[in-house]
């Protein structure tokens, strides 16, 4: 299979090409497509078969239901059973954005679209591309991360262009993604709500709406936690792995400055290759052969929108070990440490304080 790439202006997409992409959709066909977040691998969640060749694509395994996205506001009604008030809450604040709620599935929705489960995960994203495409299309849109099973999420078209040429019909490149890391997934099942996976929008935000939010055990677990596999069927699963080894270093910052330039010692005497994922600020406090920069460590946006693309650039150097800054756990921050202690399966190294 060929992929096709289409430049489309992220503002103001060019309406042919959305709608030749829409008629792949509606055929049943894999197109890729940018969100807010990072980039999604798009199929018709109405049709099964098209649902099915989405796994196949990614390699994703069969027990891991994709999002449903929308581009409505409305269409919450068709595809949930229910809707409480605090979905009509949340989504009239948040939507579009960053935020995929979990709900009581409708039986109008295929259930190889929910891998049999009886929820569903919903959102409807902020990005002209994304929402012009879902309405062209007529139909909702399955779509997990664009990118191969276990590799970080695509931020740029170029990214899913690596993990998924001659597997997908279309990419629309719509430019890098804004938030760069994956929307919040809530699930609005159980009482109080429960963010199974931290992403876009912070849990600061939902705790204003909602009052008590708890937060999965897993979410920033510092190590392996068993999970119930009906209400979190993601987690189980590694994710975000780089091609490399991967350790997180946390603490204070000068403290995490100093244990990493130790640790990249060490590991190039005994004759590693390896790449630093840091903060400006520990950066120079800490130089790299190689190195990627996560941005300034006051702007926790600007670090989760660099993430993933930074792992993809270190990997690419060819380092055999990733030594990773811990960030603090609040904002995006806490997914970003999500992220970052899953990729390094949980190695953790605890910077004393001086
Ligand atoms: O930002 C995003 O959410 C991106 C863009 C493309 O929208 N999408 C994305 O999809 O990250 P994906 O499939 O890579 O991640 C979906 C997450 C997984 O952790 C999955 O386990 C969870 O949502 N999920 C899906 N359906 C669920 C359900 N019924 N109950 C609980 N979790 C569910
Ligand atoms: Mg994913």
């Amino acid at each position: 299979m060929k992929t096709l790439v289409l430049r489309v202006d992220p503002e103001h997409p060019d309406p042919e090409k959305v709608e030749l992409a829409a008629r792949k959709l509606r055929e049943g066909g894999l197109v890729a497509f940018p969100t807010e977040t990072v980039y999604g691998l798009g199929a018709d969640a109405l049709n099964p078969r098209a649902v099915l060749s989405l796994f196949e694509a990614k390699r994703r395994p069969l027990d891991n239901p994709p999002i449903v996205h929308v581009g409505e506001r409305e269409e919450i009604h068709a595809l949930a059973k229910e809707v409480p008030p605090e979905a009509e809450e949340l989504v009239k604040r948040f939507w579009p954005g960053p935020l995929t709620l979990v709900l009581k599935k409708s039986p109008s929705v295929p259930s190889v679209t929910t891998c049999g489960l009886e929820t569903i995960a919903l959102r409807m994203p902020r990005h002209e591309v994304a929402l012009a495409l879902i309405r062209r299309s007529r139909t909702p849109v399955a779509a997990p991360s664009a990118n191969l099973a276990g590799r970080p999420s695509p931020t740029r078209a170029e990214h899913v262009l690596q993990d998924l040429e001659g597997r997908i019909d279309l990419i629309l490149d719509g430019g890098p993604t804004q938030v760069g890391v994956e929307s919040t997934v809530l699930d609005l099942t159980v009482d109080p709500p429960q963010i199974l996976r931290p992403g876009g929008t912070p849990p600061e935000a939902l705790e204003e709406v909602l009052g008590r939010v708890t937060l999965h055990p897993s979410a920033v677990a510092e190590r392996e936690v068993e999970v119930e596999k009906a209400r979190s069927p993601g987690m189980k699963h590694r994710h975000y792995a780089p091609n490399a080894e991967l350790l997180v270093v946390e603490g204070e910052p000068s403290a995490v400055a100093e244990k990493m330039a130790e640790l990249a010692g060490e590991l190039r005497r005994q004759g590693k290759r390896v790449g630093i994922l840091a903060t400006q600020e520990t950066l120079l406090r800490c130089p790299a052969e190689v190195a990627s920069s996560l941005g300034s460590r006051d702007n926790l946006e600007e670090v989760a929108r660099r993430l993933f693309g930074a792992l993809r650039e270190l990997e690419a150097k060819g380092v055999e070990v990733i030594l990773a800054e811990g960030v603090p756990l609040r904002g995006l921050g806490v997914a970003v440490m999500n992220r970052l202690r899953k990729a390094s399966g949980y190695r953790i190294v605890k910077a004393p304080a001086p």
